[in-house]
């Protein structure tokens, strides 16, 4: 498969080549007692709050486009979750980067491919990430001046965040099938 394919907002799932290890420590099995180790467990409970803030942004931009709350409760509790998001996600790569991928690269040479294929994802989402802070300073001034004429930003904002969401809900999903079977293959002591 060539890269292009490959990309966050292109592919469905990851090689079968990098999948090996999933075969053997299929999704089922993760929370069989026992399996997990304490890091993965805490890695596979950030992804989740990742996906449930991220899912309640959205609902809070589909309840404000369909009238169903007002500017000022929108922003209220829009602004505190969004700067919570975005900061924790951007952390979470970070330490992903530069801790996680380089000793696992180093256990599975063979998966080194894989993890250059999220390391990029992490500058995919890094430059949504930023648009979408854009987006939402542009949608929240627009907000101030006159609600009733807030639909443009409004859209622009909806529209990507929601591709910042679609492209980080394939990201976690592929990030853990590399590396959860990879860690429980390992085992994390050390
Ligand atoms: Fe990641
Ligand atoms: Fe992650």
């Amino acid at each position: 498969m060539n890269d292009d394919l490959l990309d966050l907002d292109r592919r469905n799932g990851l090689p079968a080549e990098w999948l090996t290890l999933l075969s053997r420590h299929p999704r089922s099995s993760w929370q069989s007692p026992g399996t997990l180790g304490m890091t993965a467990q805490f890695w596979l409970d950030r992804h989740q709050a990742f996906r449930q803030l991220g899912q309640a942004l959205q609902d809070s931009i589909e309840a404000l486009r369909a009238g169903r709350s007002a500017p000022e409760d929108f922003q209220a509790g829009f602004v505190p979750r969004l700067r919570l998001f975005l900061g924790e996600l951007n952390g979470h790569h970070q330490v992903e980067d530069l801790h996680y991928f380089p000793v696992f690269r180093q256990a599975e040479p063979d998966l080194a491919p894989g993890f250059e294929l999220l390391d990029r994802d992490h500058q995919t989402l890094h430059a949504e990430l930023i648009a979408t802070a854009e987006a939402a300073n542009a949608l929240l001034q627009a907000l101030a001046r006159d609600p009733s004429a807030a639909e443009g930003p409004l859209e622009t904002y909806a529209e990507i965040s929601g591709d910042l969401l679609s492209g980080l809900l394939r990201h976690l999903d592929d990030e853990e099938d590399l590396v959860i079977p990879l860690m429980i293959e390992l085992g994390e002591i050390g």
